[in-house]
Parts: C-alpha cells; sequence; structure tokens
C-alpha cells in the first residue's frame, strides 16, 4: 500500500521528523557537491490545477536532480476538464508514474485521487492544506533556530490553508503556535479541534496581532486572499490591514525573530518591502528548502523507505 501526503496529521511525529531531516541531509550534501540518483528510472505526474512557481519547479527539480523524470499536466488540458472522473484518473495516472503530485481547489480531490491511486498521491496544495511547504517552512525554523523547543511560532492573518497546516504540523510535531485571525477569517474549526485535542503543546487563536507577536521568535505570514479569492482581495485589504507585517510591529517581536512568507508576496499589503527584504526574513532559504523537502518526500514515500 502507498503512503499518501494529503495532510500532515495522518503523519506520526517521527514520520514528519524523517522529512525533515532527509531534507536537511540531502541539502547539506549538495551543497557539498553530492548527488543521488535515487529516483532513476521513476516518473511523476504534476496535475496541477491552479497556478504555482515554486511548487511546481521545485517538484520538477527535485525529481530531476535525484535522476528521475516529470510530466507536468495542466489539468485544464486533460480529460478532467471533459468530465472524466477522478477515480478513471487515478487509475490512469498510477500506470504511468510511480506518484501523482496534485495542486487544486477541494481537499476531496487528492481524497478521491488516493482513494484509488496504487502509487503515492502528493497535496501540493488544496483550499484546506499545503502540508509540503509547511515541512520546508518547520525544516527553515529548524535550520535557523536549531530547534523547535520553546519557541514562539506566530501565524499572523488568514486562518487559510497555511494556517491549517501550521496548526496540524503544531500538533503532530509537538510545538506551540499562536494564530492572530481577524473575524471570520479563523482556521478550519473542526480542524483546529481535532488538532488541539491531541496536541502536548497550546494552540492558542487570539484576535490581537500586537498580542501574538510580542516576544515572538517566528512570524508567518501570507497573502490575504488565496488563489480561488480574487474577487475578496478589495473587501479583505481593510479587514487585514492591523496584521500587515511592518517594522512596527516586527518590533514588539524578539530582536532575533524570523520573518516566514510562502511567497508570492504581496508588498505593503500583508507584508512590508522593508521587513520582507529586512534581514529578520528568511522567505528565500524557505522558497529554496522546498526543493530540498521535495527531493526528502519524494524519495522517501516513492522507495517506500519513511
Ligand atoms: N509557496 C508556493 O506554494 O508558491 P507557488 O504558488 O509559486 O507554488
Ligand atoms: N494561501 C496561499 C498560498 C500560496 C502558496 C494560496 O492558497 O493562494
Amino acid at each position: 500500500m502507498s503512503t499518501h501526503l494529503l495532510a500532515l496529521q495522518d503523519f506520526t511525529q517521527a514520520q514528519l521528523q524523517t522529512f525533515i531531516e532527509r531534507a536537511l541531509v540531502l541539502k547539506k550534501e549538495r551543497k557539498s557537491g553530492i548527488y543521488h540518483n535515487h529516483l532513476a528510472g521513476r516518473t511523476i505526474c504534476l496535475l496541477f490545477e491552479k497556478p504555482s512557481t515554486r511548487t511546481r519547479v521545485s517538484f520538477e527539480s527535485a525529481m530531476y536532480g535525484m535522476g528521475g523524470q516529470v510530466i507536468f499536466m495542466s489539468a485544464k488540458e486533460t480529460q478532467l476538464d471533459r468530465g472524466e472522473p477522478l477515480k478513471d484518473t487515478a487509475r490512469v495516472l498510477a500506470r504511468y508514474a510511480d506518484a501523482i503530485v496534485v495542486r487544486t481547489f477541494g481537499q476531496e480531490v487528492v481524497d478521491e485521487l488516493s482513494k484509488y491511486s496504487d502509487v503515492p498521491v502528493v497535496n501540493a496544495l488544496t483550499d484546506l492544506h499545503h502540508p509540503c511547504q509547511i515541512l520546508s517552512d518547520v525544516m527553515t525554523v529548524i535550520e535557523s533556530k536549531g530547534t523547535l523547543d520553546g519557541l514562539k511560532i506566530v501565524w499572523l492573518g488568514d486562518g487559510n490553508n497555511m494556517a491549517n497546516s501550521w496548526i496540524q504540523a503544531a500538533s503532530v510535531l509537538g510545538f506551540s503556535l499562536t494564530l492572530a485571525c481577524p473575524e471570520g477569517y479563523e482556521p478550519d474549526p473542526a480542524l483546529l479541534e481535532a488538532a488541539s485535542k491531541v496536541a502536548k503543546h497550546p494552540i492558542t487563536l487570539l484576535r490581537d496581532p500586537v498580542e501574538a507577536v510580542r516576544g515572538a521568535d517566528v512570524i508567518n505570514v501570507d497573502v490575504w486572499a488565496s488563489m480561488g479569492q480574487e474577487d475578496e482581495s478589495e473587501a479583505r485589504l481593510s479587514i487585514f490591514q492591523p496584521y500587515q507585517l511592518n517594522s512596527s510591529l516586527l518590533n514588539k517581536a524578539n530582536k532575533e525573530a524570523i520573518v516566514l512568507h510562502c511567497l508570492p508576496a504581496h508588498r505593503e499589503e500583508e507584508i512590508t518591502e522593508e521587513v520582507l527584504e529586512g534581514a529578520q526574513s528568511v522567505a528565500f532559504d524557505q522558497a529554496e528548502n522546498k526543493m530540498h523537502m521535495h527531493k526528502a518526500i519524494l524519495e522517501l514515500l516513492i522507495n517506500d523507505e519513511l
């Protein structure tokens, strides 16, 4: 049976640590000029229904970098767009590929594909989760801070797919998390309740961004309107304004605090140019780490080594 990567709550603490530790090793090795052919002769299919720069290219680069091949498909150009069922698509793609990496809207799409696929299905972003991104982000925190223990990790802004996956990461990996979201834009309530029930450290939902950021070691921000919410962009500007990460808000955090943004960023909305380009921002390390993490994910899932 294949292991699918659909949401972080499906994994144990040890398994998530394995992804992170392997990605850190692969990064170190690449910097010393050590390359692996661990996926030689293997092929992945990328099936994307939303735009992507980082996730697409980092998965492609990861696969090629390990000796494998990639087939990229925009979902619109497949028979899915003409109504072919997901269960047929999954069974067909699984005959050609060693893993299927999917970016789509509903979580039920990746759930359904995984039900019918004999090869791993990897969630490369849905409206509900962005699990591979959060694995890279946690890796970036560990790389910068050496540990997750005792850190004040903060999520600021929309309770979106990124926030949901951070909540699950906190629950499974066992670190505390503070979120500050405007009213009506909280993370998925059922997901938050389920994660909090099994979490060993508090997952705290606040309203006030200043209270959240005070004493923070790690601050995460993301766009105020995610893909598919473009028609709400204008209305969200004023609602989210107090949550903008600018230098005045950042100054309330610990001096050594790092700033994460999964990118793409909307400068002068959720983050100012000054903060994004400032010394505390690790956004571009975070972007790089996606490639190392995707190598680890593909290697561990395709070779069934988790
Ligand atoms: N962070 C991220 O997922 O970026 P892309 O949308 O460019 O893939
Ligand atoms: N929350 C954002 C993340 C983009 C990588 C979105 O879903 O558009």
